[in-house]
C-alpha cells in the first residue's frame, strides 16, 4: 500500500480529538455541561473534517502529490464517524434518550431538520464510498458524490443557526467552504492546475 505512514498519521490525528474529549469529560474538565460541550466539539470537528476532505482535490491539483487523494476517503469517513458521535451525543445528553423529544425536534426545530438532512446525505456518501459501489454505480457515483457540496451548505446553515450572535468563527468556515466550492468549478481547477505546473517547472521564478 502506498503512503502507508501518511495514512496511519492521518488516522491517528483524526482519532485523538474524540478520545481527548472523552478523557476530559470523564475527569470533569468540560465544565458544568460536559454533554453539550461534547456535542458542540464533535459537530465542529465534523465540519472541519468535511472542509479538509474537500481540500484534498485542490491540494492534489496544486502539488501533484498523490498523498492528498490517498487519504481523501479516510477523511470523509472520519467526518461521518464524528457526525455519528455528534448525533449520538445529542440523543443521549441533550434529548436524554427521549424519543418523543427527538421526534419533536425533528419536526419543529429548523436547525435540527437541516442537520438531519446533512446527516442523511453523509450517510449516502459513506455507504457508497467503496470499490463495489464505484463499479456498480458507474457515472452515477460521481454525480452522487457531488452531493458533498450541498451537504457542506446544509452543515454551515445548521451551524449558523446554533452560533447566531457569534458570527466570526462561522464566517471563517463559510469563507473556506466558499473558496473550496469555487476551486471545484472546472475553470478554476484548470487555472490551478496550470499554475501548479508552471511553478513546478519554473521553481526559480517563485524564489524571493
Ligand atoms: C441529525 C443530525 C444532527 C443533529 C440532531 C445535530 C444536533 C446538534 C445540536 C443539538 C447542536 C448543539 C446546539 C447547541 O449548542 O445548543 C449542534 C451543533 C452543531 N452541529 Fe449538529 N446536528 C446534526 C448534524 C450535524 C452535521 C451533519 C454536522 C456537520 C457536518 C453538524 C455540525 C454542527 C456544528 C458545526 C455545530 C456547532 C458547534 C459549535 O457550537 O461550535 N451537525 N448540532
Amino acid at each position: 500500500m502506498r503512503y502507508k505512514l501518511w495514512r496511519v498519521s492521518v488516522f491517528l490525528a483524526a482519532s485523538v480529538p474524540p478520545l481527548y474529549w472523552l478523557y476530559c469529560a470523564v475527569f470533569g474538565l468540560l465544565g458544568p455541561d460536559p454533554g453539550k460541550v461534547l456535542v458542540d466539539n464533535l459537530g465542529l470537528g465534523a465540519l472541519i473534517l468535511l472542509l479538509i476532505t474537500l481540500a484534498m482535490t485542490p491540494m492534489q491539483q496544486l502539488t501533484r502529490w498523490g498523498g492528498w487523494i490517498a487519504v481523501r476517503r479516510q477523511l470523509g469517513l472520519w467526518c461521518f464517524a464524528y457526525v455519528v458521535l455528534h448525533l449520538s451525543g445529542y440523543v443521549l445528553f441533550i434529548a436524554g434518550l427521549r424519543l418523543e423529544l427527538v421526534l419533536r425536534d425533528l419536526s419543529e426545530r429548523p436547525y435540527i431538520i437541516v442537520g438531519a438532512l446533512a446527516f442523511v446525505g453523509l450517510l449516502a456518501l459513506a455507504v457508497t464510498s467503496n470499490r463495489f459501489s464505484i463499479r456498480k454505480l458507474g457515472r452515477k457515483w460521481k454525480t452522487l458524490h457531488r452531493l458533498v457540496y450541498a451537504i457542506l451548505l446544509l452543515a454551515l446553515l445548521h451551524m449558523l443557526w446554533v452560533v447566531r450572535a457569534d458570527l466570526g468563527e462561522w464566517l471563517a468556515y463559510a469563507l473556506i467552504g466558499a473558496a473550496l466550492l469555487l476551486m471545484r468549478l472546472s475553470a478554476v481547477a484548470g487555472v490551478l492546475q496550470r499554475a501548479g505546473a508552471f511553478f513546478r517547472e519554473n521553481p526559480k521564478k517563485i524564489e524571493i
